[in-house]
């Protein structure tokens, strides 16, 4: 795999670091010419620590997910805000999100374990997945978690039988595909007709099979859930998916007199990557569902069932930043320049996989504009290795700290150890503390689970 060609035409922004509107994490400054995050300086953190290094603004991240509460119960007062923990996941994350009374949302055994290992209220979890394993569903109907958010016909035979044989009563969710298109990239659509993931509405299959969950044994159905996409700017997007849960919950009611006790809008609001995006507002977004939910159920004469929405990157994503040292610069002319740091597509498979926008900035010349552009590029084997393509940057020099911004979500969780590179440690800041709450990986831990 190699690089999409340089736009060589493409002029450098000539912004500065504070310039770079809603992608940067809520408390950054400039003090010294250095970039400052939660009160902590960047550059001495990236000496300390070393590189490549996450670091999260603890103070945004709280406040993200206190709007998301609050806004949401404001607009909607029977709602619950579930952190979809895929997007970042780590004990202390976890027990954020739950001294900050939201409910979680797992798609996995390992994180259904994390939340565990944390006291996170099983009642509060929900269990997601297209194909939760017998263990998985063992572990999580066990452990007494609010909802398993059953995907298909085969998942309820599962789930029927293993609670009988635990003896409980398992409460669920119904995935439906609304067959809404969002406007996002085809990798994360999952709304629309073809996919893996839930009942299909077509044929009226899901319909259909409402009945089939009333029927079976030893579980509860308490509503539906459906999840369009992630990365998502359309409000609009939104509110046609209600429409038509909704919709579906009315017919519900008329042919088997279920009235849902939940909906499950699933998560999907987008973030900005880009110093141009403009996302919509955590406050816009939960009005505008929750006018949708409430004119939708007005219309069909449905009372209001709970809401719940399940964000992930739009509670961690613009927190985060990573932190990297340049070690090799090399200009091939006519073609591009090649800026290269401490990882890459190991802590950062976005931009190889999705072509993912990121903003950068050299944290040591936070003052000074971008004046070049360059593709920061990584340590790997790969030419498609690269976090940031044809990105405006500070002029850089060997030993200069990068900052990356927006990658608080889906870079740790999808990182791998590629070329044997040891996962970066993560640190929260705040308050001008800095904590380190997962340590870096170290070589042994590479080789701890060989024999
Ligand atoms: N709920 C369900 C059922 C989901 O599948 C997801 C994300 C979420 C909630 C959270 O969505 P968010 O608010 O974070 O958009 N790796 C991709 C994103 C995959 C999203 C998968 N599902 C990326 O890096 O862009």
């Amino acid at each position: 795999m190699s690089l999409p060609k340089s736009d060589l035409s493409k002029q450098a922004d000539n912004r500065t670091a504070l310039q770079l509107g809603a992608v940067l994490p809520r408390t950054a400054e400039v003090r010294g010419g250095h970039l400052v995050i939660g009160g902590v300086d960047m550059v001495e953190l990236a000496h300390e620590q070393g590189t490549a290094l996450y670091v999260f603004d603890e103070a945004d991240v709280r406040a993200r997910m206190a709007e998301y509460r609050d806004a949401l119960r404001e607009a909607y007062p029977h709602s619950d805000v579930l952190y979809a923990s895929k997007a970042f996941l780590n004990k202390e994350i976890l027990r954020i999100a739950r001294d900050e009374g939201l409910c979680l949302d797992v798609s996995g055994g390992g994180e259904l374990a994390c939340a565990l290992a944390v006291d996170f209220p099983p009642e509060r979890i929900f269990v997601h997945g297209n194909n939760k394993t017998e263990r998985e569903l063992r572990e999580a109907i066990g452990a007494g978690v609010g909802r398993i958010v059953l995907d298909s016909r085969l998942e309820l035979q599962r789930v029927s039988r293993i609670a009988g044989e635990l003896g409980r009563t398992q409460k669920v969710l119904m995935r439906v595909t609304p067959g809404v298109e969002a406007d996002t990239h085809e990798y994360i659509k999952t709304g629309c007709e073809d996919s893996k993931f839930g009942f299909t509405m077509l044929e009226d299959f899901a319909f259909r099979c409402v009945g089939d969950v009333l029927a079976a044994p030893n579980v509860e159905l308490t509503g539906f859930h459906c999840h369009i996409g992630s990365q998502i700017f359309a409000l609009h997007s939104f509110a046609e998916a209600v429409q038509v849960m909704v919709g579906f919950c009315a017919r519900v009611r008329d042919h088997y007199g279920l009235q849902a006790a939940d909906l499950d809008m699933g998560g999907g609001l987008g973030i900005a990557y880009g110093a141009d995006d403009e996302p919509s507002a955590i406050g816009d977004f939960a009005r505008r569902l929750a006018q949708a939910v409430k004119g939708g159920c007005e219309a069909e004469g449905l009372p209001l069932p709970r809401l719940l929405v399940e964000p992930g990157r739009s509670l961690v994503a613009n927190a985060g930043v990573t932190l990297y040292t340049v070690g090799i610069l090399k200009t091939l002319p006519g073609i591009r320049k090649y800026v290269a740091v401490d990882g890459g597509m190991s802590d950062n498979i976005r931009t190889a996989l999705y072509h993912a926008d990121y903003e950068a900035v050299i944290a040591n010349k936070a003052d000074k504009p971008r004046t070049e552009i360059v593709t920061l590029c990584g340590k790997h084997c790969e030419s498609g290795d690269a976090v940031v393509l044809d990105g405006s940057l500070q002029p850089a020099e060997l030993g200069d700290i990068v900052c990356v911004f927006g990658t608080g979500a889906y870079c740790y969780t999808m990182a791998s150890t590629y070329n044997g590179q040891p996962r970066p440690a993560i640190v929260f800041v705040r308050d001008g503390q800095a904590r380190v709450v997962t340590r870096r990986e170290t070589y042994n831990d590479l080789m701890s689970r060989d024999v």
